[in-house]
């Protein structure tokens, strides 16, 4: 058995030209390895490819060419195992206004052939905290208790690879914490997860591996912690009295922040930050409170997708 939950090799996808619209390749020969267990990011600006690879690997898009495994089933030889192995909550709300999360869990369970003594619909419901709505109509669930039953339905086949459309969009503060828990519980217990999101510090976060897809191509792919070692850049901001001027040390740029902080950026690999600090000495420099600020993941984003 393969140690990775999902395997593409030379994935492509060409969306046919309509009237309206010239053909688009949306992906562009895409080789990609999940590990099994892993928190996957699938990060990338608008229009990148990213729902396209998601719809693909749950079936719901028709791949061009290329070659998709999950969980060890190639898609195309057992599209039965290598569908029943992912479960999928999408970004989009597609909930019935009549069905209560109860019958909405049942029913979903039902499509996946799971039999009534299997299903595990109490349990799903208390892990998306709406035990109390299991009887109430979806059309009186607010906003985020939606999006949380759009989760509970992702999970009625106790699916391997989880996979999360963009799931904390809209969503407030509380819910989003309660969701991550939620995730990383699932995760705990040996469910690989795969996701896509713009909040990149709730990447940055949640992730231990992530990729970056832009116009259809894989364009990083690492550690989370690798990703951001390769950003040499460091800030020391600095609040200080000064009154003469601090000549620089080479490579070192100085810029006035609003509150009145001096921040000093340089690259670690050619500069100490003793060199900022013996500079701020020789100008005689008051220093009242010194911070340091890594590099983070949208600086990585942005180099690689500018
Ligand atoms: N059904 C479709 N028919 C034609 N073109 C499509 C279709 N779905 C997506 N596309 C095009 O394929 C490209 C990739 O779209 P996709 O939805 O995969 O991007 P995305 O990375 O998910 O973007 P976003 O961050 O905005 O959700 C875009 O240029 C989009 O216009
Ligand atoms: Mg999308």
């Amino acid at each position: 058995m393969s140690e990775n939950a999902i395997e593409l090799r030379g994935l492509e996808k060409t969306y046919a030209a309509t009237k309206k619209m010239s053909a688009k390749k949306a992906l562009d020969g895409i080789n990609l390895d999940i590990p099994r267990g892993s928190i996957f990011g699938l990060l990338g600006p608008n229009g990148a490819g990213k729902s396209t690879l998601i719809n693909i690997l749950a079936g719901l898009v028709q791949k061009s060419s290329g070659t998709v495994n999950v969980w060890g089933f190639d898609q195309d030889k057992n599209p039965r195992q290598s569908r029943a192995a992912i479960g999928v909550m999408p970004q989009e709300l597609n909930l019935d206004p009549f069905f209560t999360p109860g019958a909405s869990l049942d029913m979903q369970a039902g499509l996946y052939g799971v039999p009534k003594r299997q299903r595990k619909t109490s349990e799903i419901l208390r892990l998306i905290g709406l035990e109390d709505k299991a009887n109430a109509y979806a059309r009186s669930l607010s906003g985020g208790m939606r999006r949380r039953l759009l989760l509970g339905k992702a999970l009625v086949h106790s699916p391997q690879i989880l996979v999360l459309d963009e799931p904390t969009a809209g969503v407030d503060i509380g819910l989003r914490q309660m969701l991550w828990d939620n995730i990383r519980q699932l995760n705990a217990d040996g469910m690989t997860v795969i996701l896509t999101t713009h909040y990149l510090e709730e990447a940055q976060e949640m992730c231990d591996r992530i990729a970056i897809i832009h116009e259809g191509k894989l364009r990083a792919l690492d550690t989370t912690a690798n990703l951001l070692s390769k950003l040499d850049t460091k800030t020391v901001v600095v609040q200080a009295q000064v009154s003469q001027k601090i000549s620089l040390p080479d490579g070192v740029t100085l810029d006035y922040r609003p509150d009145g902080s001096l921040a000093f950026s340089y690259r670690h690999s050619i500069t100490s930050p003793n060199l900022i600090l013996d500079a701020l000495r020789s100008a005689n420099a008051h220093i009242e409170d010194i911070q340091t600020e890594q590099p983070n993941l949208q600086d990585v984003f942005l180099e690689i997708t500018k």
